[in-house]
């Protein structure tokens, strides 16, 4: 295993994309609501749905309690509508089982409609400073390079060893960790063309020692 945290919160802190709105807050339902909306939609696309979600219905009782019909027109544009009302329900639980309180254990979290590991570790390690590994797209790609994971990335033996790597790699500082990865895998370790050129992590990553970072993952090149 090729360590990255140290190269990587390094760059992080120059080059990372600190002023996004939900870099802003410390509040869960607020950096919940981020992660869902980012699950399938660009952060570029998401900055303004965020903000107007968050203006109109800003906490867990605010949305349990909305009309439907007032979610769905605050969704309205973004795409893939079930998370949408797999986020009223989460809402609803948290209120109902949880107190109000984004759960604290993964396992607790995992319970919530729409939220996968990856979303609630990313939630717990961002509102209340767990050490949690995520492993999304980005950090997923990210890993399969600088690891020069050669195979399937979507089998189940390829995602244990990934997420295996994931918790390795992830220092008690997740919360920063995870945002640098995230940034890293969007600004330079991105799907197609790569820019390793202004990479923290090119002396480490195997992929770019084999010339290999343009091949893989896998998956993208079938
Ligand atoms: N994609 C998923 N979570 C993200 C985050 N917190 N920041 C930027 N992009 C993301």
């Amino acid at each position: 295993m090729i360590p990255i945290a140290d190269s990587l919160l390094a760059w992080y802190a120059d080059n990372g994309r600190h002023e996004l709105p939900w870099r802003q807050t410390q509040d869960s339902y607020a950096l919940w609501l981020a992660e869902i909306m980012l699950q399938q939609t660009q952060v570029e696309s998401v900055k303004p749905y965020y903000t107007r979600f968050l203006q109109a219905l800003p906490s867990w009782e605010a949305l349990a309690r909305a009309p439907q019909d007032q979610v769905l027109a605050l969704w309205s544009g973004l795409g893939y509508y079930a998370r949408a009302r797999n986020a009223q329900r989460a809402a609803q639980k948290v209120c109902a089982d949880f107190a109000g309180q984004f759960p604290d254990t993964r396992e607790a979290a995992e319970t919530l409609p729409g939220v996968g590991r990856s979303t609630a570790a990313a939630v717990l390690a961002s509102a209340y400073d767990q050490q949690e590994a995520i492993l999304d797209a980005n950090a997923r790609r990210v890993l399969i390079r600088s690891q020069a994971i050669r195979s399937d990335p979507k089998s189940t033996r390829t995602l244990q060893q990934l997420w295996e790597l994931a918790e390795a790699l992830t220092p008690t500082a997740a919360h920063t960790y995870n945002q640098a990865i995230q940034d890293l895998g969007a600004m330079i370790c991105t799907p197609r063309h790569p820019r390793c050129d202004a990479c923290p992590l090119q002396r480490s990553c195997m992929a770019y020692a084999e010339g290999l970072s343009e091949q893989l993952p896998l998956s993208l090149r079938k």
